[in-house]
């Protein structure tokens, strides 16, 4: 700001030539006079920092009768003008600085949220759905990026359970090829069989007599019965295996239901000495007495096939710490060590080559196991010494 009265450096007068005549204070003849009669302000002296303002003297006739020029210091003046200046440096420099500090941090806020929303976004589209957008903010992008996080874990929700259909689906699949492949190859040689001797019993030339229809007859319903058993087998082991025959516990006799399992062999005619022991101490046990007498059933069934004439078929129930244990052994051909975990699984049978006769459909095993692991237990087989096999399940007390 000018002050507003500022103190008169000097006073000086001059005649119309411009030549001084006097003055009062710090005139300096170098100073001079305006150039011009024209009475602005001039700054005439740089280091005083002094204006000098000057004005001509008119006579009664109106021409110019000399000069009156005074000087006033401008320090202050100036220094108004350069703190102003200054003030005003200062003060849009601040203004400034403040604008770009606020919009770095306003815009920070806006644009390094968007980035990380925009990042993760990309991911997202890249299939990669674990990513979380790390946005914790209560204000529109924080909403964006919940959103986006909800819409995230609601796909990797959905691609996990489509993930589940599909990989159901394969198995699905795979199981129906496995059960075509398996029907085809084990029905085919019953099919044939059937259709070979009906064709022979419909031929009404070959004269065939009582006894030769009544054979044919009986190979054709034992085929029939083993096609009805591969494909009741199948479902069966299907359905636990899914989840579909879920086992119906009751406290049960154990040697009850091996002695109704062991009814259903002639062990007579097979020439085989067949005994089940049981300790005392095995009374109850808690299972379903259905699907346990299909075990023993199945694996009576094997050790029958293999053991030779005149040889023993035990049965055993004991008990061992929280488990009863069921064995079944004989002393048949036994089972190879690298064969001991294979046969547990559907459709093996070690036997195809060396006593094809004996060949079953191969599920036998692999249902003994899916029932026992629904009852929570386990079952191996192990070598009955000097000879043959002894397979060993438990079924565990129920908590
Ligand atoms: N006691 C045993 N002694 C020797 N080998 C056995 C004995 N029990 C099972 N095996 C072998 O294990 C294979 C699988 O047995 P599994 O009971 O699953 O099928 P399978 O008896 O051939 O047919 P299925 O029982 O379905 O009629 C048999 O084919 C046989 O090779
Ligand atoms: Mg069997």
């Amino acid at each position: 700001m000018i002050m507003a009265e500022p103190d008169v450096d000097y006073v000086a007068f001059f005649d119309k030539n411009k030549e001084i005549i006097t003055q009062a204070g710090n005139f300096q003849n170098n100073l001079g006079l305006p150039a011009s009669d024209d009475p602005k302000i001039v700054l005439t002296d740089r280091h005083r920092r002094i204006y000098n303002v000057s004005r001509p003297i008119y006579d009664d006739t109106r021409k110019v009768a000399g000069y009156i020029a005074a000087g006033f210091p401008t320090m202050s003046y100036h220094k108004a003008l350069e703190d102003d200046k200054r003030n005003i440096v200062v003060t849009w420099g601040l203004a400034l600085l403040t604008v770009l500090i606020a919009s770095y941090f306003i815009l920070g806020r806006i644009i390094r949220p968007l980035e990380k929303v925009k990042t993760a976004m990309m991911k997202i589209g890249d299939g990669d759905l674990t990513e979380i957008i790390p946005v914790s903010s209560r204000d529109e992008i924080g909403v964006i990026a919940r959103e986006c996080n909800a819409m995230a874990m609601k796909l990797a929700q959905t691609y996990h359970n489509l993930s589940d259909v599909n990989q159901k689906l394969t198995e699905i699949n795979e199981r129906k090829s496995e059960f075509l492949s398996t029907a085809a190859h084990d029905l085919r040689t019953p099919l044939t069989l059937i259709g070979g001797f009906a064709e022979t019993l419909s031929n009404k030339n070959l004269n065939l007599s009582g006894a030769q229809k009544d054979k044919y007859l009986d190979i054709i319903a034992s085929e029939t019965k083993k096609m009805a058993k591969f494909i009741s087998d199948y479902l069966d082991i299907t359905k636990i295996e899914n989840g579909m025959h879920l086992p119906v516990m009751a406290k049960i006799n154990p040697e009850a239901v091996a002695r109704e399992a062991a009814a259903e062999f002639d062990f007579e005619s097979a020439k085989v000495i067949f005994a089940i022991r049981s300790e005392p101490a095995v009374a109850k046990v808690t299972a379903d007495g259905e699907m346990l007498e299909r075990v023993l059933r199945n694996l009576i069934d094997n050790a029958l096939k293999y053991a030779p004439q005149n040889t023993a078929v035990t049965l055993e129930i004991t008990r061992r710490g929280r488990d009863t244990v069921f064995s079944v052994s004989d002393s048949g051909m036994g089972i190879p060590d690298d064969l001991k975990e294979k046969i547990f699984e559907k459709f093996f049978s070690a036997n195809r080559v060396n006593a094809p006769k004996k060949q079953g459909t191969g599920l036998g095993l692999a249902i003994v196991r899916s029932i026992v692991q629904l009852h929570g237990g386990t079952i191996h087989v192990e070598d009955n010494p000097p000879r043959g096999s002894r397979f060993v399940f438990t079924i565990p007390d129920i908590k």
